[in-house]
């Protein structure tokens, strides 16, 4: 079909169907949708809570603080879809936002998942987008389109490399001539930092804080490399002996040592993948260095922390937490290039 004749009757979305938040980016658009991957239900009943409407950022609101009788729920638990029906239902909701005004037949569809994961897994994405509205329907794994979204030079016989850091996975790749020569996909990225924060602080200070207030602790004075000037913030939680609520003064240094198990791990994924490589892109990945992205690669110093583990330059992408979206766009908008690397479902990629 002739392509703008084509663009009139069928959208292209580009979707980052991420554990923490979702992005749909409409190429020639830009990004459409940015927002959390939260569905709140009613617990009697399991409906969708609001008359249908608490998807998205008005769900997250009530992670943490629900009303009785009312649950938040995130549908993908480290990259992967955990909950099939409420996943099917927040895709459709989120489409249909990002489509807005826009008509036409059911959309064709890039979205991005964890290198990592299982055919089985994989085959759940296609159902689900499918049955919230989609068309054709292709995925690509986040490091690929992440490193396209950084701008790497992944089609050139140089190795790049590229590492996204999200809320449930840590994905890292070598790419090179449009292809990925070694990956590695670990469940350690924001939401294990969280846990740690939780652990350290009921550990050193017998304080017991929720997953929210961890992640709130760790983008406010959390950080990978010493900083110049060191933070403190005040932290509520409940005392785990007397079961009072209390406050701790809590300083950076402290919330670096209780980060640093969750980051030594993600420096073993990414020397792990480059002991894959052949020595040629070894030695081209010491000039090229490594690019991070994803909200994770907003957490103070990682670049610095890294460079000093691993001896290459590392540096953080433009708008890292949208990097994997544009990377998507980019392919659909030059899908006759794209297309050969991507999964149609039919065969493996
Ligand atoms: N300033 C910051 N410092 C540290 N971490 C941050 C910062 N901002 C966001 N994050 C973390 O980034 C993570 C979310 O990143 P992102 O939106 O890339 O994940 P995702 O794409 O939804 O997840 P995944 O790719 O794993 O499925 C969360 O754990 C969040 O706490
Ligand atoms: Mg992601």
């Amino acid at each position: 079909m002739l392509g703008w004749l084509r663009k009139r009757l069928c959208a292209d979305l580009a979707i980052d169907l991420g554990t923490t938040s979702t992005r749909i980016g409409m190429p020639g658009e830009g990004i459409r949708l940015d927002e959390p991957s939260v569905v709140a239900i009613v617990r009697s009943g399991q409906r969708v809570a609001g008359r249908g409407t608490a998807v998205g950022k008005l769900a997250a609101q009530m992670l943490g603080r629900t009303p009785e009788g009312i649950q938040a729920v995130r549908p993908l638990r480290h990259g992967v879809i955990h909950d099939f029906e409420l996943c099917e239902i927040m895709l459709r909701y989120f489409l249909s936002k990002a489509l807005g005004n826009t008509r036409g037949f059911r959309p064709r569809v890039l979205i991005s998942v964890p290198g990592g994961i299982s055919a089985v897994e994989r085959r759940a994405v296609f159902n689900s987008a499918e049955r919230a509205g989609a068309g054709r329907i292709w995925l690509i794994d986040d490091s690929r389109a992440a490193g396209i979204g950084a701008g790497l030079p992944v089609s050139e016989p140089l190795a790049s490399m590229v590492c996204d850091i999200g809320g449930g996975t840590t994905d890292v790749a070598v790419l090179s001539l449009a292809d990925v020569v070694a990956t590695q996909s670990i469940r350690t990225a924001g939401d294990v930092m969280d846990d740690a924060i939780v652990r350290w602080m009921r550990r050193r200070y017998s304080l017991r804080i929720g997953e929210l207030t961890a992640e709130h602790v760790k983008t406010s004075i959390g950080s990978a490399a010493p900083l110049e000037h060191e933070l403190t913030q005040e932290i509520s939680g409940l005392d785990t002996a007397s079961g009072i609520p209390r406050k701790s003064l809590v300083t950076s240094e402290e919330v670096r040592e209780a980060l640093s198990e969750p980051l030594m791990e993600i420096v073993e994924a990414i020397r792990r993948t480059i002991e894959r490589c052949q020595p040629e892109l070894i030695a081209d990945l010491a000039d090229t260095g490594l690019v991070l992205t994803g909200g994770g690669a907003m957490l103070r110093g990682i670049d610095r922390f890294l460079s000093q583990h691993l001896g290459i330059p590392v540096r953080i992408a433009e708008s890292p937490r949208t990097a994997v979206t544009r990377g998507a766009m980019i392919c659909l908008d030059h899908l006759d290039r794209w297309r050969s690397g991507l999964d149609d479902g039919l065969r493996v990629a």
